[in-house]
């Protein structure tokens, strides 16, 4: 355990915050907290699609949900009293992890009584913010000491680490809510949701638009066919900034320097092979950009733009996925071996059903310097393009979902009249914090959301493989055409950091 007197000393006066917090907008912390390299993300969480709530309307509508929904008493709550509370562990608390964790302090029935991160500067400021909470480095220190003293976890570290820490938490019974992409890998995603089944515990994917108004909407008015059956969809993520923000070209520096005093290196590099450090290309945030840690640019957004169309659609795995990447990218064997492309064109096809007009839907995405065809962005003539999108084209018309906001639906002449459905607000994180008192179910649990990851994440094999058609059996979880691109479904994980079967 790491000792943290020394920066406690400076602690403001946390339950007067606190009390008083409750009685303001639960979302607060959030429109306070400052913007950084991720600042975008929390805009969309703080005033796009998470409901602000009184504590008043919290309570009623948790008390709505107790009464609609079959009371379930999740695994490791039993005997849990409608007063108990539910202890809470935060994997991970700077970056995301500090959004994640002011998400979660927000919620009456949770306590946070253990954080971890391998920066302690992080940890310091988070454990500010938690007074009492017992701190650690190493989150398998955490998992060992805390044993029954804590109820569930939120794993916010980078992608690489996802599996490890989340497969742990859930082996030792506890509740997980896991950022997005729910893990590294195809491979270890089957493996983490298969554990979830397994054990009963309550999960949720970090995708915290999805219980934003405007997903809900896209959903339902998908189930419902409002635009017909749906021919083709046109995913994109072409975010103005992220190229130079996120997206290093590499390469990596010939030699490395010594971490900062204040970073465990070790620690974060965890499964992954160890890299000599460097600053500002890997901690903070900038991990993405590398095939050890990061995902690509469709791994780190995709989970937030196709979340709706999954979910609305019904989808299940993809048969087939091929990428075309940025050309650049692929005529340097230095940048294939390590960087992902900072542009990518992945088209996937998937299997029909009723809600689908043919007998399959083609997905396409776009980012970087891909753009959705012009004639398709042409639809939509209110506004320039949104960046972060995704448009469905169905028989009767064509449905626009824009990452944190309202859909429309087009042409808008068309639709005006059409009534939107009516959703009680609903925070995504305290979704799962009811589910896990047995109020409520989560709806992006991951044996929902782990096929729809799995399909994301064979974009990223498809990229390491341009301009070549994968043919996919899910069941047997392989690339039946190309026996080549399976070695990419799975890593190998570092010597002495073996985890479930990995
Ligand atoms: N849902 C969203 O909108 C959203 C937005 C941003 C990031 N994310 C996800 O959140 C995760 C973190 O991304 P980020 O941008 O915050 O990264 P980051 O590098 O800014 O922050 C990661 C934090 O985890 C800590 N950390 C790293 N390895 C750790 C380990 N092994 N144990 C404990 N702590 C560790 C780091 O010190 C840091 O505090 C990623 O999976 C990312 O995809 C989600």
């Amino acid at each position: 355990m790491v000792r943290l007197d020394r920066f406690r000393r400076k602690t403001p006066e946390p339950r007067a915050a606190r009390a008083a917090g409750a009685e303001r907008s639960w979302l607060v912390f959030l429109i306070l907290s400052k913007p950084d390299a991720t600042g975008y993300y929390r805009r969309m969480t703080s005033h796009a699609s998470v409901a602000r709530f009184t504590r008043r309307q919290f309570l009623q509508t948790t008390v709505l949900a107790g009464a609609a929904a079959p009371f379930v008493v999740p695994a490791g709550l039993h005997g849990a009293s409608a007063n108990s509370k539910l202890n809470h562990a935060c994997i991970g608390v700077g970056g995301m992890g500090w959004n994640d964790l002011n998400s979660f302090l927000q919620h009456p029935r949770l306590q946070i009584v253990a954080l971890c991160d391998v920066d302690a500067n992080h940890l310091a400021k988070a454990s500010q913010a938690v007074p009492g909470a017992r701190c650690y480095s190493d989150w398998r220190e955490l998992l060992a000491q805390e044993g029954d003293r804590i109820d569930s976890v939120n794993v916010s570290v980078p992608d690489h680490m996802h599996f490890a820490i989340a497969h742990s938490a859930i082996e030792k019974g506890k509740h997980v809510y896991c950022q997005k992409p729910l893990c590294h890998d195809v491979a270890e995603v089957r493996a983490l949701t298969e554990a979830s089944i397994k054990k009963g515990v309550i999960t949720q994917l970090g995708t915290q638009m999805a219980a934003g108004i405007g997903d809900r909407t896209t959903v339902q008015w998908l189930r419902t066919g409002v635009v017909g059956k749906i021919k083709h969809a046109y995913l994109c993520s072409n975010r103005p900034g992220a190229v130079e923000t996120y997206r290093l070209l590499g390469p990596r520096p010939a030699s490395g320097q010594s971490p900062p005093a204040s970073l465990n290196w070790e620690l974060w590099t965890g499964t992954a092979p160890m890299r000599p450090f460097a600053p500002d290309i890997y901690h903070p945030t900038k991990w993405r950009a590398w095939q050890d840690f990061g995902t690509g640019w469709s791994g780190d957004i995709g989970c937030h733009i196709f979340d709706a169309t999954w979910k609305g659609l019904g989808l299940k795995p993809a048969l087939t996925v091929q990428a075309e990447v940025q050309s650049s990218w692929e005529k340097s064997p230095a940048r294939r071996a390590d960087t992902w492309p900072q542009a990518n064109h992945i088209t996937w096809t998937f299997p029909g059903n009723d809600l689908i007009a043919g007998s399959g839907l083609t997905v396409e995405w776009f980012d970087g310097e891909f753009y959705p065809p012009k004639d398709i962005r042409a639809l939509y003539s209110l506004e320039d393009y949104p960046p972060e999108s995704a448009m469905l084209i169905g028989t009767e018309g064509a449905l626009l979902y824009q990452l944190g906001r309202s859909p429309t639906l087009l042409p808008e002449a068309k639709f005006e009249k059409l009534e939107r459905p009516k959703f009680e607000p609903r925070d995504h994180y305290h979704h799962f914090v009811d589910a896990c008192l047995g109020l409520t179910k989560t709806e992006s649990f991951f044996a929902q959301t782990g096929p729809m990851t799995e399909s994301i994440l064979l974009g990223t094999v498809a990229i390491r493989l341009p301009g070549q058609k994968l043919e996919w059996n899910h069941e047997p979880m392989k690339v039946t055409n190309l026996a080549d691109a399976n070695k990419f479904l799975r890593r190998k994980y570092r010597q002495g950091w073996s985890t479930g079967g990995f």
